[in-house]
């Protein structure tokens, strides 16, 4: 049901977090576990968890961090190395513990040291996950350093993406936040039999590049992959808010202290979590597609993975005014998170239930 001032819909799942560990887990998990109902938890942790037991571990520390009172689904997932075991992944699948495994180019992004070296070295696992339907999650960007940065993306697609999917038309795929035009249409053009789908950000359909460089540097823009040219950002708004069925949301809300990301060297990452769901609202109303945001954020996702839509309905709601900025968030050592600005005003609000 839909009008100018609210929206219900089924509550959505979010197909793409870091949740982290410790006392950064505690403090960014409620956020996430407020609104949305799953979670695709991503494996980047120091160290990476690289094993169905690692991840076993991880899903009970993540419950046992969870606020009284709210229910929350992790859904786990495992970090590729160049040394990962197919029968470990295909039983951890099976048994429910792992939902997906996650691909790092080595050296890509953050924690990523121990990513694979070479595609080819995992091909014996990559066919176990395709015979057994468990879903690869790519971190699309190559790694050559003499790669523009801004070219990542594309270039991984055609290099190693495209190949690998002739290899093995049947794995299923997710092109993780994707940034490009390139990566927009590839997945409008392949992702027709359920086989690949990308998430898509929300800061990556609210800022352009030049959010990181407005008077000065901007490291709480800086993320990867690295927001593209604006034509870039619009191609995403119109695959997102298309009502393509391969879209879907994951934030890949990134938190880092606030130390780590003022720095000579600053962390890539956005924080998103504390209101995701409202800057996804805010574009779609934005892109005059209101009604297409029930389908991106509560349908899509499940319908990929295999998983039942929710069953209870969250309540979003416009208002006059957008609720200013937000304060830094703390965590429980006294670290600061800086949580993403948007750069007009956000009207957009999860009603009080
Ligand atoms: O900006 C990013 N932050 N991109 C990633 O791929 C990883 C993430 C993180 O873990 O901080
Ligand atoms: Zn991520």
């Amino acid at each position: 049901m839909s009008n100018h001032e609210n929206l219900t819909i089924p509550r959505p799942d979010d197909w793409h977090v870091h949740l982290r560990d410790g006392e950064m887990l505690k403090a960014v998990l409620p956020f996430t576990a407020r609104v949305f109902a799953r979670a695709i938890v991503m494996p980047n942790l120091k160290p990476p968890v690289t094993t169905a037991a690692r991840a076993k571990m991880y899903r009970d520390e993540i419950l046992a961090a969870l606020p009284k009172g709210l229910k929350f689904e992790p859904l786990m997932t495992i970090y590729l190395t160049d040394a990962s075991d197919a029968d470990d992944l295909a039983q951890g699948h099976k048994d429910g513990i792992v939902t997906a495994a996650k691909l790092y180019p080595a050296h890509a992004t953050t924690n990523a040291e121990a990513g694979v070296t070479d595609i080819k070295k995992i091909y014996p696992v990559l066919k176990r996950m395709q015979a057994v339907g468990m879903p690869l999650l790519v971190h699309g960007e190559a790694t050559d350093p003499d790669i523009d940065i801004f070219d990542r993306e594309a270039v991984f697609i055609d290099k190693i993406l495209k190949p690998l999917r002739r290899d093995l038309p049947d794995l299923k795929v997710v092109l993780e936040h994707i940034t490009t035009q390139e990566a927009a249409d590839y997945v409008s053009a392949e992702g027709e039999n359920g086989k690949l789908a990308a998430t898509i950000t929300a800061h990556h359909l609210l800022i352009n590049r030049n959010a990181m460089f407005m008077g000065g540097m901007r490291p709480h823009y800086y993320c990867l992959p690295v927001a593209k040219r604006e034509k870039h950002r619009e191609a995403l708004v119109k695959v997102a808010t298309s009502g393509a069925p391969m879209f879907f949301l994951g934030t890949d809300t990134a938190p880092h202290t606030r130390a780590a990301k003022e720095s000579a060297c600053g962390c890539a990452g956005i924080f998103t979590a504390h209101n995701a769901l409202a800057l996804y609202a805010q574009v779609f109303d934005e892109a005059g597609h209101l009604d297409r945001l029930e389908s991106f954020a509560s349908r899509f996702g499940p319908a990929f993975y295999g998983l039942p839509v929710n069953n209870d309905l969250i309540t979003l709601e416009k208002s006059k005014h957008s609720e200013g900025d937000i304060k830094p968030i703390l965590t429980g050592d006294g670290r600061q998170i800086v949580p993403f600005a948007p750069l007009s005003p956000v009207v957009w609000r999860i009603a009080e239930r």
